[in-house]
C-alpha cells in the first residue's frame, strides 16, 4: 500500500495578496509538472483569488482555505461558505486547527459539521488534531486523540475518510521550535491509524494520509517523513519563504522516490 504525500503550507494570518504573487512567482517555476507528491498552499481568505488565478491551468501547487462555515449561505456576519471557496479555486480546507480550538472556542461538534459542509461540496478536509504538553505529559495522548478523532468524523461515512486528511500536530511543537521526534510522531500517528481503524476497518484507515505539523523544517523533514505512518506535513513558519517550503516539498519527492 502506498499512499500519495501530502505536504501543505499553512500561512496562517501571514502575507497579503502582492506578497501571495511574489511567494507564487517564485515557487511554481521550481515545478516543471506534478512532481509525484501533492504540495497544497492555504493562504487567508482574502489571497485566494489571487492565489487561485495564479494556480489555475497548472497542476502542480492546489489551493486550500484555513477554516470555513458549516452554513452554506445566509446571515453569519463574518462567515465563508464552501461553495464560496470553490468559486475562486479552493480545492482543500484546513479544518479545526489548534489555533481554531484555542483561540476562537471551536469544537470537536462545530468541526465535525464543517467537515460534513466541505465534503457535501467536494472540498477535501485536512482535519487537525493533536495534544497539548499538558496532556501528553499526564499520559493523555490517546484519550485526546481518539476524543477529537471521534468526534469531529461523527456521521463521516467511508467515501468521506478517503477523502479526508488528518494533520496531526502536537500542540506543543507549533511555533515553538520543538519539533516532535520522528519516534514522537510515528508513534501518534500510528494510534491515530489505529482510531481509525476502529472507525472505518483497518484497510480504509490504510489509505488515509496523515501529515505531521509542528516545526517541521527543510532539516528535520526527511528523517519524519521516512517513518511509516508520516504521509507528509502541514507546515506554518517555515512555509513562508518559497526555498524553505520547496526544501520541505523535495524532502517529499525524495521520500516518495524510494
Ligand atoms: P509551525 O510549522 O510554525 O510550527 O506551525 C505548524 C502549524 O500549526 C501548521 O498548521
Amino acid at each position: 500500500m502506498s499512499r500519495r504525500l501530502i505536504i501543505a503550507a499553512n500561512w496562517k494570518m501571514n502575507k497579503t495578496p502582492a506578497e501571495t504573487a511574489a511567494f507564487l512567482e517564485d515557487f511554481l517555476p521550481r515545478f516543471s509538472g506534478p512532481c509525484g507528491v501533492d504540495v497544497v498552499i492555504a493562504p487567508t481568505f482574502v489571497c485566494l483569488p489571487k492565489a487561485g488565478e495564479m494556480l489555475a491551468g497548472q497542476t502542480a501547487v492546489s489551493l486550500s482555505a484555513q477554516n470555513m462555515s458549516a452554513e452554506s449561505s445566509g446571515a453569519f456576519t463574518g462567515e465563508i461558505s464552501a461553495d464560496m471557496l470553490k468559486s475562486v479555486g479552493v480545492q482543500y480546507v484546513i479544518l479545526g486547527h489548534s489555533e481554531r480550538r484555542s483561540l476562537y472556542g471551536e469544537t470537536d461538534a462545530g468541526i465535525n459539521s464543517k467537515v460534513k459542509a466541505a465534503l457535501a461540496s467536494g472540498l477535501l478536509p485536512i482535519l487537525c488534531v493533536g495534544e497539548t504538553l499538558e496532556e501528553r505529559d499526564g499520559g493523555r495522548i490517546e484519550e485526546v486523540l481518539t476524543t477529537q478523532l471521534t468526534g469531529s468524523l461523527k456521521g463521516i461515512d467511508q467515501s468521506g475518510i478517503e477523502k479526508t486528511v488528518i494533520a496531526y500536530e502536537p500542540v506543543w511543537a507549533i511555533g515553538t521550535g520543538r519539533t516532535a521526534t520522528p519516534g514522537q510522531a510515528q508513534e501518534a500517528q500510528a494510534f491515530v491509524r489505529k482510531v481509525l481503524g476502529d472507525l472505518y476497518g483497518a484497510a480504509t484507515a490504510a489509505n488515509v494520509r496523515i501529515q505531521y505539523g509542528g516545526s517541521a523544517k527543510p532539516a528535520n523533514a526527511a528523517e519524519l517523513i521516512s517513518q511509516p505512518d508520516v504521509d507528509g506535513f502541514l507546515v506554518g513558519g517555515a512555509s513562508l519563504e518559497a526555498e524553505s517550503f520547496f526544501g520541505i516539498v523535495q524532502a517529499g519527492i525524495d521520500a516518495s522516490a524510494t
